[in-house]
């Protein structure tokens, strides 16, 4: 981070004034590789080193999703291993650290607890490092921790699910839900490093595989309309698991999300545009109504559904594109038959998963933003929703299913 202080002074019948310009920018890297944790691959141990000549090795604390190490169980030991091979350069300050994967590790407060417990045990400083192995949930929750301790410790994420490596996990965001609502609390916070290890990836239960395809599809619409017709192209070998297929996916997705935020003039988001969040009025409400059981890729994907048959409705996007997009989604294997679409809330007989735009509205501030699409891969902004419309593009979409 490079932290230039310019400063201006000027004065009023009503005071004077002294102003200050801090620009700053972050530098992260984005490195893809296989076994991040084999002995022969020295990147990890690279990165957390490179601050300069120390004279110690570099603290490390390391927190592990749990669900990926029941499914993995020997990356533990490994990681234990990697360590040791490269004591020189890098302490790992306790074993490596499970935190129940998930939502759980959003919703939670005693994992929050768990995770500022370690740090403040293990004394990680500013120097130190937190790095994160797991899906976006685990990783959110640690990086936010991570972000909140002295006001931000170091941190290195190396999602593994698809989602995470593609989107969640590049970014420069992070939180945990409160109130039962979606990142309630959460910070900016760019970590010192991500790193993509497809080997991660090849765990993955069919829903959590296909979960991450979803903001792919969504960046493809929104974005770069190459990219959707090449998801719709290869959406078999998608779904049936072809690992050099799903890293070409991981890294156009990860490439056109780290463009977004580096080059779309509002890496944190004090305006009221967010491209990134198309469909997720409706993912982050459905995830809240199923108690988030509803994966968030799965609600993605109905997202992305409701809202183009929304666009096509108003006459902003045309039918036989409409229907592509559909059938892309289809093809992968999400499913868009979900009662709860249908749910009335008791409290004021309006249409539960509405809400989900006032939340929207709140969680940004300033006027109601929700991108729609004029074809695939161009997407505009709106700035109000005509109710009566959306449900009936929801019942469309129910009756499709
Ligand atoms: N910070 C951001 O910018 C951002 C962006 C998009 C989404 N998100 C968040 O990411 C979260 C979703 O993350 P996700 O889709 O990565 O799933 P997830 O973190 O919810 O994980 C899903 C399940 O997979 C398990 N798991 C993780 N890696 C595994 C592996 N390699 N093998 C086997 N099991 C594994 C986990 O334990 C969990 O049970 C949501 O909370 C969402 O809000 C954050
Ligand atoms: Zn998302």
């Amino acid at each position: 981070m490079g932290v230039d202080l310019k400063s201006s002074y000027s004065s009023s019948a009503h005071g004077s004034e002294i102003e200050f310009q801090i620009p700053m920018s972050f530098f992260y890297r984005l490195a893809f590789t296989e076994g991040v944790f084999e002995t022969s691959n020295p990147l990890l141990a690279d990165y957390l080193s490179d601050q300069g000549n120390r004279e110690n090795p570099t603290q490390v604390l390391l927190f592990l999703d749990q669900g990926l190490h029941e499914c993995q169980p020997q990356l533990y030991s490994q990681i234990q291993n990697y360590f040791k091979f490269q004591q020189k350069l890098i302490s790992l300050e306790s074993p490596p650290i499970l935190i129940r994967g998930g939502e759980a590790a959003k919703n939670e407060k005693e994992i929050f607890d768990t995770i500022l417990q370690a740090i403040h045990d293990a004394k990680i400083c500013r120097h130190s490092y937190v790095v994160v192995v797991g899906g976006g949930g685990v990783v959110d929750a640690v990086c936010f921790a991570a972000s909140l301790v002295h006001r931000g410790v170091r941190q290195i994420r190396i999602p593994s699910t698809v989602l995470a490596q593609g989107d969640a996990g590049i970014g420069i965001k992070n939180g945990i839900n409160y109130f039962n609502k979606k990142n309630f609390l959460g910070t900016f916070y760019p970590p010192d490093a991500v790193i993509n290890d497809s080997r991660l990836l090849l765990s993955l239960d069919q829903q959590s595989w296909i979960s991450g395809i979803a903001e792919a599809i969504k960046v493809g619409l929104i974005r770069d309309g190459e990219l959707f017709f090449w998801i719709l192209e290869n959406a078999t070998s998608l779904r049936n698991r072809d690992l050099a297929t799903m890293q070409k996916l991981v890294r156009r997705s990860a490439e056109l999300h780290l463009r977004q935020i580096s080059q779309g003039g509002d890496p944190f988001e004090k305006g009221s545009v967010r491209p990134l969040d198309f469909g997720h009025w409706v993912a982050h409400k459905l995830e809240a109504l199923s108690n988030y059981l509803i994966p968030h890729g799965h609600a993605v994907a109905i997202g992305i559904a409701v809202d183009s048959i929304y666009s096509w409705r108003k006459g902003f996007l045309p039918p036989e594109q409409l229907t592509l997009i559909l059938k892309c989604l289809e093809e992968i294997g999400f499913n868009f038959r979900e009662p709860l679409l249908l749910e009335t809330n008791p409290d004021n007989g309006r249409r539960a998963i509405l809400e989900g735009i006032d939340e929207f509205r709140e969680h940004l501030g300033g006027e109601l933003t929700l991108s729609l699409l004029t074809e695939i891969g161009r997407s505009f902004e709106v700035h109000e929703i005509d109710e009566v419309g959306m449900i009936s593009a929801i019942a469309e979409l129910m009756e499709k299913s």
